[in-house]
């Protein structure tokens, strides 16, 4: 059987990391970015003993960075790209900090479709061929019923709209795009009160990166597979 190789942003801790622990275990051959590499001490644990997986440096929104790693990796073929890094910039009406939003917005939104422009050669050379990107339930027009968090909520309705563009637009190439909700998850961001834990996110967000293909690409898809309205 052939080897698979995806790419994890933010793969130090929360989401990112059990992705990488998962595809890892799995057989999977895992290029595991982070932005301190050094102070990763639960990825460098997991390389120590699995050479299949690299660790390396990169901050989503430096985007020279991204052109740097892809330039670095342009002998690698890339079957899966996950853009899982992301923050939570709080917000609520009355008090906006505008900076913070826009540092998100970097982050949450444009990264990722600076990820696909810089690696799109890289995945269309690869068996797979598909990008996935988290973004939340939060970014839903149609499920918002309670209001507020501006800053995230907008940050990921605007990452939703780039994934159905991106789905369209690299068709042509054989990629597959799908925009993912992990549900609410105990994490650093979803807080120790959250619903799941990684290890059921991240196994049910598999499963819908598995069934992904041309056909089903571009849609907005929870960790337990069910289709969320945009
Ligand atoms: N947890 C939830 O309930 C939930 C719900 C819906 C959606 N999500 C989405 O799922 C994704 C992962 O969330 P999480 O819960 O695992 O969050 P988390 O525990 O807060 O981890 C966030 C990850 O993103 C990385 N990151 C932040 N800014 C970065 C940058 N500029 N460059 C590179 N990496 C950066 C962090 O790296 P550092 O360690 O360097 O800060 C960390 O690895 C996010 O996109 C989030 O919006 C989470």
């Amino acid at each position: 059987m052939s080897t698979y190789q995806v790419l994890i942003s933010g793969a130090n801790r929360g989401i990112g990391l059990e992705f990488s622990k998962q595809y890892a275990a799995d057989g999977w051959k895992v290029l595991a970015c982070c932005r301190n590499p050094e102070q990763a001490a639960e990825l460098n644990t997991i390389a120590s003993t699995n050479s299949n997986v690299r660790i390396l440096s990169l901050n989503v929104a430096d985007f020279a960075q991204i052109d740097a790693l892809a330039t670095q990796l342009k002998d690698e073929n890339i079957d899966l790209l996950i853009n899982n890094a992301g923050v939570y910039p709080q917000s609520s009406f009355g008090d906006t900090n505008y900076d913070d939003w826009a540092r998100a917005f970097k982050v949450n939104t444009m990264s990722s479709l600076k990820m696909a422009e810089a690696f799109v050669q890289h995945i269309t050379r690869s068996q797979l061929k598909k990008i996935a990107s988290l973004t939340s339930k939060m970014g839903s027009i149609d499920d918002n019923s309670s209001g507020d968090s501006y800053s995230y909520r907008s940050t990921k309705t605007a990452l939703n709209m780039i994934m159905k563009s991106l789905s369209i637009d690299l068709k042509p190439y054989g990629i597959s795009v799908v925009t993912l909700h992990p549900g609410w998850v105990k994490t650093d961001m979803g807080g120790y009160n959250a619903l799941i834990d990684t290890h059921t996110s991240v196994t049910g967000l598999r499963d819908v990166i598995e069934k992904l293909n041309l056909n089903t690409s571009g849609k907005f898809i929870a960790f337990d597979g069910k289709e969320i309205a945009w």
